[in-house]
């Protein structure tokens, strides 16, 4: 990544304060969330999602390449009262080693290039969220997904919910007891 792009994400991460959550996938189905383990956040921002997981349970890692997102996690972290390994990394160079994790978030940051690498860090049996913007009800953009693109990089795993709408795409899914799954890139 440049440094005007890590710059314009740390901007953005000065003056945004999302609320400590669930992924959006999975707001109203925490039900899905194995019962603990590990987890790895993706992108993880200001770290909402990433102390979350941690509040219930998790021991996760949580990478992004903003060290000022970064710094707003072990605040919000700290006024929770929960432990996150805080990991700045650049994802240009792929994912950073560890796992398997038992679930894995990748919410609103999108490289295809990144899909069998999140499908093999899963645990057998581990969960995958994946939320990124899509061209479905908002037109072609340079960072959006087109149609279908979720579920056919991930079509080795077992899914569990999908939806497509108003500019955004989600899947969670399964991988199988066996291994992680994954469709061989095309
Ligand atoms: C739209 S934000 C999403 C943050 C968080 N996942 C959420 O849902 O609130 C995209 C995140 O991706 C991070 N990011 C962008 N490019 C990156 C890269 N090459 N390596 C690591 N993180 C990156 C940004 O710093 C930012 O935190």
């Amino acid at each position: 990544m440049s440094d005007a792009d890590r710059e314009r994400w740390d901007s953005r991460h000065a003056v945004a304060s999302p609320a400590v959550g669930p992924p959006d996938a999975l707001r109203g189905r925490t039900d899905l969330l194995p019962a603990g383990g590990r987890a790895l956040d993706v992108a993880c921002g200001r770290g909402a999602v990433a102390v979350w997981l941690a509040a219930h349970g998790f021991a996760v890692d949580a990478v992004d390449v903003s060290p000022v997102g970064l710094a707003a996690g072990q605040e919000l972290a700290a006024a929770e009262g929960v432990a996150v390994r805080w990991r700045l990394h650049d994802l240009d160079a792929g994912l950073p080693a560890g796992g398997p994790y038992d679930v894995v978030v990748c919410q609103r940051f999108r490289d295809p290039a990144h899909y069998p690498e999140l499908a093999a860090r899963l645990a057998p049996g581990g969960l995958l969220v994946v939320t990124v913007l899509s061209e479905v009800d908002a037109g072609p953009g340079p960072f959006r997904a087109p149609a279908g693109e979720l579920r056919a990089a991930f079509d080795g795993l077992e899914e569990l919910h999908h939806v497509e709408r108003a500019g955004e795409a989600s899947l969670v899914a399964r991988a199988p007891l066996t291994g992680p799954g994954l469709s061989a890139p095309g």
